[in-house]
């Protein structure tokens, strides 16, 4: 017999079918509207798996509410939205999508830091409105990215990756994560150094490491005092990690010379928050993985490892902590 599932969102059609083949399938119809709790603990109950997204929380209530679910298959390489530990105690595989979205989100990690350092936005905004009156020496000058020192924040795949471009742009890389990473530093040619040297020294800092207890609020007012009057802060990965507060106060105060944000502690984030009002923010919606190969990467893969996990094969991207 077929297991049955439940999707969390609007699918493309080719991922659907190859669903569609091997499962009894809900979808929850929406595309830009995601399932509310109360319809996604009613379906939960009857589904062996779930494909769901990063805006689903499954916590221990809702995992709790699946009697019969064997798999959950994360549409994303962060899994901060799923109770892994709860689902593990209920012999419940939880999966994810890593590789297939790393240049993705490097491409657009650099594309932020460009972007706010050569201040792009601010620049566009400034056309649009009519002021260009003419070529002046000091106008809308930024910050150099070529030659300067980077400072990564969790060198994972998409950390490397951001490395790899820097090296094309002659920056300085340091990285700073849990366990020193000694190949990379040799074929990429970057350095290890303690989360507050590299603070102090760097001109862009990107923050690239998962979302967990340990990293909440990682760079928060005792970090931003210790940064450059010229650094660029990047966050492509969650936004618990960067204190929000605590980074308005830094750009307000000249603490930090701006930041490029893909990722907020709220999502959406709300359109009165104090961040977007500063015209050294450029903030993009959660955008990270976002071209169309990618993202048709990803639901293939989450759609490969819930029926794997089904129907019990080996499983290539099973979250374990
Ligand atoms: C992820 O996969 O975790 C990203 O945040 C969305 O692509």
């Amino acid at each position: 017999m077929k297991p049955s599932i439940y999707i969390t969102r609007k699918i493309p059609d080719g991922v659907l079918n190859l669903l569609q083949e091997q499962c009894h399938v809900n979808m929850w119809e929406e595309e830009d509207i995601p399932v509310s709790r109360e319809v996604l603990a009613k379906e939960i109950a009857e589904v062996d798996g779930l494909f769901c997204l990063l805006t689903e929380e499954i916590d221990a209530d809702l995992i709790e509410q699946a009697p019969k679910l064997k798999v959950i298959s994360n549409m994303a390489v962060g899994y901060n939205n799923i109770d892994v530990q709860y689902a593990a105690s209920k012999g419940i595989i939880v999966t994810n999508t890593p590789g297939v979205l790393t240049e993705t989100t490097a491409d657009l990690t650099f594309a932020l830091l460009t972007a706010v350092s050569r201040r792009i936005v601010e620049a566009e905004h400034f056309l649009q409105a009519g002021e260009w009156k003419t070529w002046s020496p000091m106008l809308l000058t930024g910050q150099d990215v070529f030659g300067a020192t980077l400072g990564i924040i969790g060198l994972g795949r998409i950390g490397e990756a951001v490395a790899r471009r820097a090296k094309g742009f002659n920056m300085n890389v340091l990285y700073h994560n849990r366990s020193r990473k000694r190949e990379a530093e040799e074929t990429i040619g970057i350095q290890y150094a303690e989360l507050e040297q590299l603070l102090k020294t760097s001109d862009f800092i990107c923050v690239l490491t998962p979302y967990t207890e340990e990293t909440r609020n990682l760079i928060s007012y005792e970090q931003f005092a210790l940064m450059k009057n010229s650094a660029v802060l990047i966050n492509t990965s969650r936004g618990g990690i960067v204190n929000e507060e605590a980074l308005y106060q830094a750009l307000l105060e000249g603490k930090i010379w701006g930041a490029g944000l893909d990722v907020f502690e709220q999502e959406p984030v709300p359109l009165d928050h104090p961040l977007l009002t500063l015209p050294n923010v450029v903030a993009v919606p959660h955008i990270g993985s976002a071209s169309i190969q990618t993202r048709l990467k990803m639901a293939k893969l989450a759609a490969e490892n819930l029926i794997n996990g089904l129907y019990g094969k080996p499983v290539k991207h099973v979250v374990t902590e």
